[in-house]
């Protein structure tokens, strides 16, 4: 078992490489069952949570070749199972993807329950509501989820009563090959969802409408192999667009796409941080004290909460008090309690926090509650006075690559290390 300790206080000066996006991957891998063919999926993030997902495809029956360390060929012709136990479910969240890719290629799937990161109740009727209307039945029991189709799905328009992320790739999944037309109505426009539908169109689907609110899914009969390329990862970047802002200096930050980060762009300007846009690349340049400013997390394109509470960082040493305001997730603001260790003074009320800025942040022994979380710690960290230790760092793994090389080659004093007595750390943390 490793944690993370930072040295806080040095400011970050370089580039960093953003790597493939963690939750399109994770939408993609499960995808290419329904190819009985050979996919060749380049700029997968080395990530804990991608390893997972291919642990579940070879389970299924694939055969993975690995071209190099962010390249694999997936051979799917063999799949041929359509359960994933608990074991390897209850390990993520994107898990329940396999629910629709094998629906889509045997018409039934058996999956426990997902998991994931804990932000409060995540219920998966939205997903159960696409399938129905596909034609399928679902049932759940003992937390596994089983659904089936006699003969074949049929498209439906589907009106989403949330929007969620999760249930928009999920129906598109079990429906790229049902007969007729799917519309999902209400649909998530985050940059993953996009990226899904343009992997399933390079396999030979239909689809159109994937970055708005309405996505038009025409059946087909068939999809073949392809090779495809993982969008930049919108949050990552994000991250380090924020911890570039909250220790100062200048970092410029390469492979992403500016559009997707324009809510963060705006929130970090609104801060007094200068952010410099290129074709395919950011410069932040902080620019003295942040400013105080308040955020709503929103779907795309609103601000992402997967990016809350890396910002909250941000705004512990603002001038003023910002407000943030979570909005997707009733349950987000677990980790304030670990920010508190670094005398940020924050209150938490129900779905909002006040964060009243401090002059500095003093490093403290903290853990990584979630996988944002961790990120989070890991900014406090860089800008705190002294040393942090961050425990639970699995978290962190399971969403960047190389966050610690990553963060040492722009300048900051940051390194693994082994925790020798994991019982005795867990005693003396309380
Ligand atoms: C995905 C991301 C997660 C991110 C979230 C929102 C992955 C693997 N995870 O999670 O990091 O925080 O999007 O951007 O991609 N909801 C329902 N019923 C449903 C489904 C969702 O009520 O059937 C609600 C949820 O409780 C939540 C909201 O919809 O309040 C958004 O959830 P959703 O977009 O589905 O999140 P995930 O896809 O699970």
């Amino acid at each position: 078992m490793e944690k993370i300790v930072i040295n806080g206080g040095n400011e970050l000066y370089g580039e960093i490489n953003i790597s493939g996006a963690k939750n399109a991957a994770l939408a993609i891998l499960p995808a290419t069952v329904l190819a009985q063919d050979i996919c060749r999926i380049e700029n997968l993030p080395d990530i804990s949570d991608v390893k997972l997902m291919v642990d579940i495809l070879s389970l299924l029956g694939a055969q993975i070749k690995y071209i190099n360390r962010n390249t694999l060929e997936i051979d799917t012709r063999f799949v041929n199972k359509c359960e994933v136990p608990y074991d390897y479910a209850k390990q993520m969240r994107a898990s329940y993807y396999f629910i629709g890719a094998l629906l889509g290629r045997f018409s039934k799937a058996r999956v426990a329950m997902p998991g994931g990161c804990f932000f409060g109740v995540r219920p998966i009727d939205q997903h159960i509501k696409g399938f129905e209307a596909l034609g399928c039945t679902v049932n759940i029991e003992n937390a596994i989820v089983d659904a089936s189709v006699d003969g074949c799905m049929y498209g439906s328009s589907i009106y989403m009563d949330v929007v969620s992320v999760g249930a928009t790739m999920n129906i598109m999944l079990a429906s790229v090959k049902a007969r007729g037309l799917t519309i999902i109505e209400n649909a998530a426009k985050e940059p993953h969802i996009v990226d899904l539908a343009n992997f399933l169109n390079t396999m030979g689907a239909d689809i159109r409408g994937a970055g708005t609110d309405v996505i038009k899914i025409r059946g087909v009969e068939n999809l073949h192999g392809c090779t495809y390329s993982v969008v930049p990862d919108q949050i990552e970047a994000g991250t380090y667009m924020v911890a570039a802002a909250a220790t100062g200096g200048n970092v410029l930050i390469n492979h992403v796409i500016p559009k997707h980060l324009e809510s963060i762009t705006s929130k970090l300007e609104e801060c007094g941080i200068i952010v410099e846009e290129d074709d395919e690349s950011v410069r932040i340049i902080s620019n003295g004290r942040p400013k105080k400013c308040n955020v709503k997390t929103m779907p795309h394109p609103g601000f992402p909460t997967d990016m809350q509470p890396q910002m909250a960082v941000l705004l512990t040493m603002a001038e003023g008090t910002s407000i943030i305001s979570e909005s997707v997730w009733d349950s987000r603001f677990r980790y304030i309690e670990q920010l508190l260790r670094f005398g940020a003074k924050v209150q938490v009320n129900g779905n909002l926090a006040v964060i009243e800025g401090v002059d500095k942040l003093k490093g403290a022994p903290v853990k990584a509650v979630d996988l944002r979380a961790g990120a989070a710690m890991i900014i406090a960290g860089l800008c705190a006075e002294g040393q942090t230790e961050i425990e639970d760092i699995k978290y962190i793994e399971r969403g960047y690559e190389d966050v610690v090389k990553k963060l040492q080659n722009v300048g900051a004093d940051i390194k693994r290390v082994e925790i020798r007595d994991p019982q005795a750390t867990v005693v003396s943390a309380g």
